[in-house]
């Protein structure tokens, strides 16, 4: 079969993405990804894994640098990228949420421009458009919580998995953008040239995926 090269990203979805990898019967030995090496190899030689950033998988992807690659929703909503989206793998759920501070003091009366601190400007920027809201964007690239505590915004457009990020910092949801799970994503050349091989995996991924 042709070697494919898959990009995952680091963080929250890595760890899940490893698991269905194994469940679907594609072992990457333990002392590579307990390393810090940042391309992996299957045992059987069959695929290269990258290791990047969520928001540089897409970017990996639409270049042909990795034939596919796993990401959340999120990441490609904000993307600009083109690529194929063959398989939603289903894990990995979030919420993408506008949330501000739970006490606060009237605050739709005092604004004309509300302050929305983010690292989805994308995402905030057509939400808040659709529904004829005008708002200054600031963007953020983590620990997002912070900005309406410290008196930077006013709301946040961010990423809610359990809520406890919210709670301890004493914020709530007000309202929900969309929601995200990880995406198999190909490269559109890649698609075509490697077709066998990648509808093997799509179909082997899927019926892993149905396997209790
Ligand atoms: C994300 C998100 C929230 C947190 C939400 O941050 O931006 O801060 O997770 O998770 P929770 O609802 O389970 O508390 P991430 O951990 O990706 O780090 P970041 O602050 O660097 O973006």
């Amino acid at each position: 079969m042709t070697k494919l090269t898959i990009a995952l990203a680091k963080g929250r979805l890595q760890d899940q993405a490893i698991k269905l990898f194994y469940k679907a019967g594609i072992y990457v030995a333990e002392e590579q990804i307990s390393s810090r090496k940042l391309i992996l190899e299957d045992k059987e030689k069959n695929y290269n894994f990258i290791l990047v950033k969520p928001t540089d998988v897409p970017v990996y992807v639409e270049h042909g640098i990795a034939d596919l690659g796993i990401c959340g929703q999120d990441v490609l909503l904000e993307s600009i990228a083109d690529v194929h989206q063959p398989l939603d793998l289903g894990f990995g759920y979030c919420r993408i949420a506008v949330a501000g501070k739970k006490q606060e003091d009237n605050l739709t009366k005092e604004l004309s421009v509300l302050r929305v601190a983010t690292k989805y400007p994308r995402i905030a920027a057509e939400y808040f458009q659709q529904r004829g809201v005008a708002v200054e964007l600031i963007k953020l690239s983590g620990s997002i919580e912070l900005a309406p505590l410290l008196g930077l915004a006013d709301r946040i457009v961010d990423l809610v998995e359990t809520g406890r990020t919210l709670i301890e910092n004493g914020l709530e949801i007000k309202e929900i953008v969309s929601e995200t799970t990880a995406q198999l994503i190909a490269n559109r050349a890649s698609f075509q040239l490697k077709r066998t091989s990648i509808l093997e995996l799509v179909d082997l991924l899927a019926k892993t995926l149905d396997k209790p």
